[in-house]
């Protein structure tokens, strides 16, 4: 078994529930980059993007990303964008397996309007409308994510505990 499991994929797929879940199972830490870098910064990634822009969460995320990278037998959930760091992913995907939690983009869609989380965490990437810009978003990281995934769990569908489950059998 490889040492820790990172969960890649769009806003809103569940990382952070299933990950919390997955690390109680498997006797592992449990990290959320985004929980790392608000910690770090002392405000929501909402008031970070305000503040300076996504140019500046993006420079956090990296770091937390090279943090985790020291850290041994952990279940990392990350935020929808980290998997634009290509040069982190080369050095993480040695010490752990990446799996990418895919749903349909109405799922999503479905599920971000209806989260409260959405206001503090997830501020629109683009300008346009959160829901609406999702489409557009997944289309540009659907490649990325399938081109670092070692596993696909298409999660839609599924519980948190079937899709802990279908991990727990991968590892
Ligand atoms: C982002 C996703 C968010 C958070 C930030 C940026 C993205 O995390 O990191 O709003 O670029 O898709 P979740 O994937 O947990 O919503």
């Amino acid at each position: 078994m490889k040492e820790s499991v990172y969960l890649i994929g769009g806003r809103a797929v569940g990382k952070s529930s299933i990950g919390v879940r997955l690390a109680r199972k498997l006797g592992y830490r449990f990290f959320d980059t985004d929980t790392l870098i608000t910690d770090e910064c002392g405000c929501s990634v909402a008031e970070i993007v305000a503040r300076d822009g996504w140019q500046s969460f993006r420079e956090h995320e990296k770091h937390v990303l090279r943090q985790l990278g020291l850290q041994k037998s952990c279940v990392v959930a990350t935020g929808g964008g980290a998997i634009l760091h290509r040069e982190q992913w080369l050095e993480l995907k040695k010490l752990g397996i990446v799996i990418w939690l895919k749903a349909d983009t109405a799922i999503l869609r479905e599920r971000i309007s209806g989260d409260q989380n959405s206001m503090g965490q997830r501020p629109s990437l683009t300008g346009k409308d959160v829901c609406q810009e999702l489409e557009d978003v997944l289309t540009e990281r659907n490649p990325l994510y399938r081109e670092t995934a070692d596993f696909i769990i298409d999660s839609g569908k599924m519980t948190v505990d079937e899709i802990v489950q279908a991990i727990e059998q991968i590892c």
